[in-house]
């Protein structure tokens, strides 16, 4: 990845998480006074951009984490990665303002028996918006436990018919250079493609996220829509999806071109495997000051570990 410098965030950038909360439960009050319809956010975000809104009736998911303390909303919009808006942790917080979220449409083709496109808003109404809590491990060795507002991926195979022949998916960010600066430097292989094998996605730990602390998702965050793999490293996360594509055979993606002998197919978190230039046994969880241990399959082995059964997971990293 492209480190600049260390992740770390001087600690009086972050916001207490009892802030989160206590703003949190002010927009909640909010949004019931004034009414949720009148926010027009009934039950997802309406067809304005709605950066900053509130979601409405979510429900709480019991694949949450409820073991870890939540990272600062401000850390995890201030600090982050979004290349297409340039290099730096805080390129995206700074640039992301240029993208626009509305119209914003999504195409289904590849291994479909009819490829569809649907427009984000009526994506919003699939299924009942949902808040997960997930840890999240970025590569580069930095974490933060995220309350996401999603569905899961699954939501989406109830709308498109498989071919016999899809056996992966891939998730591709947009790529546009009027919206997107750095699009038109060759940081990486644009668009950013990011993908799973069929099982993996399927798997209900993966959701797709529209929002996070009980808002509409930020720009700088991968609004619209983006993708939410909690057991893999954070880049697997394709932000601003515009496409998804079933394939047959296993993808190549951004990552695995920039660095092949660095970034695997699979990236699923791992302390016993280091990075080529760095260790992966430990994190440092954003706004905090230690380091904690990694744990396999970043805490999720329980529920994930089956998918990889027979697999040699040093290889296959
Ligand atoms: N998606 C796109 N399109 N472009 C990116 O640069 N960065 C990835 C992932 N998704 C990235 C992306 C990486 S490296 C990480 S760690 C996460 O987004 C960061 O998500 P966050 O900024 O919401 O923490």
């Amino acid at each position: 990845m492209l480190i600049r410098h260390a992740p770390t965030i001087a600690s009086s950038e972050i916001t207490d998480p009892q802030v989160y909360a206590g703003r949190r439960d002010f927009m909640r009050n909010l949004a019931v006074s004034l009414g949720a319809a009148s926010l027009g956010l009934a039950h997802g975000a309406e067809s304005r951009e709605g950066q900053g809104s509130q979601f409405g009736n979510l429900v709480s998911s019991p694949l949450s984490t409820r073991d870890d303390k939540l990272t600062p909303y401000k850390s995890m919009t201030t600090y982050g990665n979004f290349y297409e808006f340039g290099p730096d942790k805080d390129s995206p917080a700074k640039n992301a303002h240029r993208l626009r979220t509305r119209p914003w449409t999504v195409t289904i083709d590849g291994e479909v028996k009819t490829p569809k496109t649907f427009a984000i808003d009526d994506i919003l109404k699939w299924a009942p918006l949902e808040e997960r809590i997930y840890r999240m491990r970025c590569v580069e060795g930095w974490s933060a436990v995220v309350p996401w507002v999603g569905f899961p991926f699954s939501e989406l195979l109830k709308r498109v018919e498989l071919t016999g022949n899809a056996r992966f998916v891939e998730f591709w960010s947009l790529a546009d250079p009027e919206q997107m600066p750095y699009v038109r430097i060759p940081l990486l292989d644009w668009p950013y493609i990011e993908a799973l094998r069929l099982d993996e996605a399927r798997h209900p730990l993966t959701i797709f996220a529209v929002g996070m602390y009980g808002e509409v998702m930020p720009k700088q965050n991968g609004a619209p829509l983006r993708l939410i793999v909690p057991w893999k490293y954070g880049f697997k996360g394709a932000k601003s999806i515009v496409r998804i594509r079933f394939v047959e055979k296993q993808p190549q993606t951004a990552w695995m071109k920039a660095g092949p002998d660095e970034y695997g197919f699979y990236s699923n978190v791992n302390p016993d495997v280091p990075h080529r230039r760095w260790s992966q046994a430990n994190e440092r969880r954003l706004g905090e000051f230690l380091k904690r241990k990694t744990l396999p399959f970043n805490g999720y082995a329980e529920q994930v570990a089956s998918l990889y059964a027979g697999m040699d997971l040093r290889k296959n990293f």
